[in-house]
């Protein structure tokens, strides 16, 4: 396919959305906003604006199906409700639309996988919004696990503490839903696991878990930890709360090798990192140099709106014909995972995974009655 400006619907102009609308601005080379949909047409009227020259011929809409229909969009952004992804994904692919798909893919087994095989049978692109893949530094990191520069994988641990009051979770009637949103583990901590098993290299073979609800008055869990055994026999360790003070957003990542140690985080929206090679000798310059020579200055830019960095990645695939970073199948997977962790919990047992037979984030509906 030629260079060309793609178009771009958006479906659901919420708290989410403003990161697309600010890549979308950013790339006003490569994209244009076909249409903004939202029930709430004054978030669609704001989306437009936030597209500054990007959003000048867009229209606004109420319904995504009119949209999809009416506008034929290269791209739909998916940014409404996770109960709604799976509806909304496989309608959009079928009618011929790319899709940068929210986190997660979709609320039950079946639906992610159903997501994933539509979008084989039709070739068309997912670009998922697992913003952790498109930090600066990150993928040069996983190459070099890969490439087997740190030794053998021994664990990977995670905690992710976002804390959210009540006023969040009481800001949209689906939040914490088992139903369309899930609690801590399946919203704020899926992109985690995402990058966690990215980095590590390998995939979840079973999981063991255990939930719980502490402070936030909602169906799912606010708290959350898991325990994941992989397949080359490593093990990787998951903490994922919102029960935490609304304050301090704090998540790290660690991966444990033979020859060295990897740790990333942000605490309060500041970034630490620390790699560290089995002399104990830091190695953070080396990766520095190495995003700058790989992807010049510019790529640092991620590390402020990572969805900048999902949006090229997306319209380089479409043009080009590769495979997201961030892809249909990470998507089905991570779902996999969270269903494999939540079925965990619910039975008190340790799942195989992947999943046998489906499980749906409702499934739960009854675990805190
Ligand atoms: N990747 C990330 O960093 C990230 C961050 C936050 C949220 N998310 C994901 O993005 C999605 C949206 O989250 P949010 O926090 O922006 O939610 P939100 O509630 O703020 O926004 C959703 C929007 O969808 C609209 N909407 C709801 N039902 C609709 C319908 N039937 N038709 C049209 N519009 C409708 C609402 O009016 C709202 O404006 C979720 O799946 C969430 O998990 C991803």
């Amino acid at each position: 396919m030629e260079d060309r400006k793609l178009s771009v619907l958006i479906a659901g102009c919420g708290r989410v959305s403003e990161k697309h609308a600010k890549a979308i601005k950013t790339l006003s080379k490569q994209y244009m906003l076909a249409g903004a949909c939202d029930v709430n047409e004054n978030a669609a009227k704001a989306m437009i604006t936030n597209c500054g020259k990007a959003g000048t011929d867009a229209k606004i809409y109420r319904d995504w199906k009119k949209a999809v229909d009416e506008l034929k969009p290269d791209v739909v952004a998916i940014t409404l409700p996770s109960g709604m992804h799976y509806e909304v994904a496989t309608y959009a692919m079928e009618k011929g639309a790319n899709l940068l798909l929210e986190k997660p893919m979709a609320m039950s087994e079946d639906e992610a996988r159903a997501i994933y095989d539509t979008s084989k049978k039709t070739s068309r692109k997912i670009a998922m919004g697992h913003i952790y893949r498109y930090l600066p530094v990150v993928g040069i990191i996983r190459d070099d696990i890969a490439k087997g520069v740190y030794g053998k994988v021994t664990h990977g641990s995670i905690y992710v503490r976002w804390g959210h009051g009540d006023d969040y979770y009481d800001s949209a009637a689906w939040r914490g839903t088992w139903k369309a949103d899930g609690g801590a583990l399946m919203n704020q901590t899926i992109h985690a696991i995402d990058l966690l098993v990215w980095l590590m290299g390998t995939e979840p073979v079973e999981a063991q878990a255990m939930i719980a609800q502490r402070l936030r008055h909602i169906e799912a869990e606010d708290l959350g930890y898991a325990i994941l055994r992989m397949e080359d026999g490593s093990l990787a360790h998951i903490e994922g709360t919102t029960a935490t003070s609304p304050k301090e957003h704090s998540a790290e990542f660690s991966v444990f090798c033979e020859n060295g140690q990897i740790t990333m985080g942000l605490v309060s929206g500041k970034a630490h990192i620390s790699i560290k090679d089995a002399s104990g000798k830091k190695k953070n310059f080396h990766y520095l140099l190495e995003q700058t020579k790989q992807g010049g200055l510019s790529s640092f830019k991620t590390a402020l709106n990572p969805h900048l960095g999902i949006y090229k990645d997306l319209y380089d695939c479409i043009i080009s014909d590769k495979e997201p970073v961030a892809s249909a199948y990470d998507g089905y997977s991570s779902v996999d995972t969270l269903m494999g962790i939540y079925k965990a919990a619910l039975t008190g047992k340790a799942v195989e995974l992947p999943l046998k037979e489906g499980f749906s984030s409702l499934d739960m509906k009854d675990y805190f009655n």
